[in-house]
């Protein structure tokens, strides 16, 4: 429980700033892999609104993090003691303008690409099927089937902690590598401008289709996870060496090394996130010994 909780009329002076109050939220129902304890959650309905928000948040002293679409995130079985901020999605999250469109961070990834494509922009057909938020693919430069989010950035809105204010960046300013980017842990992203290639309807749903199909047959998708736990290291790949390793199918308690595809770690059974980073540290540990490779987490990790 964060320390705001204790605050009188908490809930009435978040509502004066346009979010809204939900304490001790089980915050497992807010993450794909369906882990983690309680948090006070703050969701902002109006990203415009954010700086007012982050000065109450800043005169009081209190720590934050920002959940997007908690589709790469494990958070601890104890809950968090920060507040947990969400923007909301909102009404004009997608505009377009000639090849250029600017896109809400609380917009959902699947769903703008295949808007795009209605708008006969490509480009971004291998993005479709990655679960989660717009802010969220940037924050962590998703990407599948040779696409990245970075490729097709033009500009990123962007409420910076450290100058207090609103900026506007070039794609070189975040620092985007593969999954990483270089924003600060204190920035709130809020919407992205991006370039996309001309391309008729019909032919990007085509290759949306192809993406999904690959997807499908090679990732468990309908069970819940955080997808690919570890990055792969330069000239490997992770689900593969853990593979080779037999480690498919290995379980503790809930958790289990997906028999699909062994990067990823399925909750099959009321899993907790200790059952998960169990299986983690015991995958890392086997990797080490065999292949002499420190394997790097993909999936961002919340604790206390
Ligand atoms: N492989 C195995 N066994 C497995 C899994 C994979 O042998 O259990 C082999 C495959 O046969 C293939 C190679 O490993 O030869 C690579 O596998 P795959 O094509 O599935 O790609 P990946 O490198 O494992 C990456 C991304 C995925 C993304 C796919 C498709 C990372 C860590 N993973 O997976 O991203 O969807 O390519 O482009 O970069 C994610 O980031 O959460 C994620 C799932």
């Amino acid at each position: 429980m964060s320390f705001l909780a204790a605050e009188t009329g908490i809930a009435e002076q978040m509502a004066a700033l346009g979010a809204q109050w939900v304490p001790a939220e089980p915050l497992s129902a807010h993450t794909s892999p369906g882990v983690g304890g309680p948090g006070d959650l703050v969701r902002l309905h109006d990203r415009r609104r954010l700086p007012e928000l982050m000065e109450y948040f800043s005169r009081h002293g209190v720590s934050w993090r920002l959940l997007g679409g908690g589709t790469n995130l494990l958070i601890a079985d104890e809950g968090l003691d920060d507040v947990v901020l969400q923007l909301m999605r909102e009404p004009d999250g997608l505009k377009f303008e000639g090849n250029r469109v600017e896109v809400a961070a609380a917009a959902n990834l699947g769903t703008t690409v295949t808007e795009c494509a209605k708008h006969n922009l490509g480009g971004v057909a291998g993005l479709a099927g990655i679960p989660g938020t717009v802010g969220g693919a940037l924050w962590m430069n998703a990407g599948a089937y040779g696409t990245q989010i970075a490729d097709v950035v033009r500009t990123v809105t962007l409420y910076r902690g450290a100058s207090g204010r609103v900026e506007v960046w070039r794609p070189e300013d975040a620092r985007f590598e593969y999954r990483h980017s270089g924003f600060a842990a204190d920035d709130v992203l809020l919407s992205v401008s991006l370039e996309l290639p001309e391309r008729p309807y019909a032919e990007v749903l085509e290759k949306i289709k192809e993406c999904n199909q690959k997807r499908r047959a090679s990732q468990p998708i309908s069970e819940k996870s955080a997808g690919c736990i570890f990055k792969n290291p330069p000239g490997h790949s992770a689900g593969q060496m853990i593979d080779e390793l037999g480690l498919k199918g290995t379980r503790v308690g809930g958790a289990v090394i997906s028999e699909r595809h062994a990067n990823f770690i399925v909750n099959r059974d009321q899993a907790t996130a200790a059952d998960i980073f169990k299986l983690m540290d015991l995958i890392r540990e086997r990797v080490r010994k065999a292949y002499q490779v420190e394997l790097e987490e993909e999936v961002i990790v919340w604790r206390k």
